[in-house]
């Protein structure tokens, strides 16, 4: 097992999961992806995660994102859990969980951190670029379920300054005005942001939103 860092590749696995066998850079294809554990089957905190997600489908798929769960729990407890998902959280489960019961994945993306549970996954994401680059990686505990507005807000942050010279400031959402980064020079602004910018200091440039 090795520390994933941001920039490295996405380690390629295949698995087992409640869609059939995944091997996980094909199945992610030329798109982005999001993988993502949770500790325990039939567990409070993890059933609303996963009907949210369930609920987001749209969201994910404007942007170009398949989503994938993960569980050290086997395919038979993820497809009776998935029935009580759907019935408790009003939706209907359409992405895949991996069933990783030899953990053969929790221990290459590094999901059990044995000082906060030895056998269960704690709360990953990892968010993989359509070049399998891994751009995002965050661990909350299981106490905390995560907040999918803001896996969405920092996706869409992620495929805007994947292309375009910004970056995006504090509680920046989709639409808001960008920061240029500093390899830009302001020669180069006029051509590179048409719609203008602010200049606040010579190191914090504003502009609108390039690509909106
Ligand atoms: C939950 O999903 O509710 C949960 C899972 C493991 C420990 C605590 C809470």
């Amino acid at each position: 097992m090795k520390t994933i860092r941001l920039g490295d590749e996405a380690p390629n696995f295949t698995a087992n999961s409640t869609e059939g066998e995944i091997n996980f850079h094909e199945w992610l294809g030329e798109g982005w992806g999001v993988l993502f554990s949770h500790p325990a089957d039939y567990t409070p905190v993890c059933t609303t995660e996963l009907g949210t997600v369930a609920k987001y489908k749209d969201a994910f798929a404007q942007r170009n994102v398949k989503v994938v769960a993960l569980s050290v729990d086997g395919i038979d407890s993820h497809h009776g859990w998935i029935k009580d998902i759907n019935e408790t959280q009003n939706t209907s489960v359409n992405f895949p969980i991996i069933a990783d019961e030899d953990k053969k994945v929790a221990t290459l993306y590094d999901m059990i951190h044995p000082n906060a549970d030895n056998n269960l996954t704690v709360r990953s994401v990892f968010v993989i670029g359509n070049d399998k680059k891994v751009k995002l990686t965050l661990t909350y505990p299981a106490s905390t379920g995560r907040n999918f507005d803001e896996l969405l807000r920092v996706i869409d942050s992620l495929q805007l300054t994947a292309y375009q010279k910004v970056a995006t400031p504090a509680n920046w959402n989709n639409g808001d005005d960008c920061v240029i980064v500093p390899s830009v020079s302001n020669e180069q602004i006029p051509e590179l942001f048409p719609k203008g910018h602010t200049e606040i200091k010579p190191y914090l440039r504003m502009t609108p939103q390039p690509n909106k």
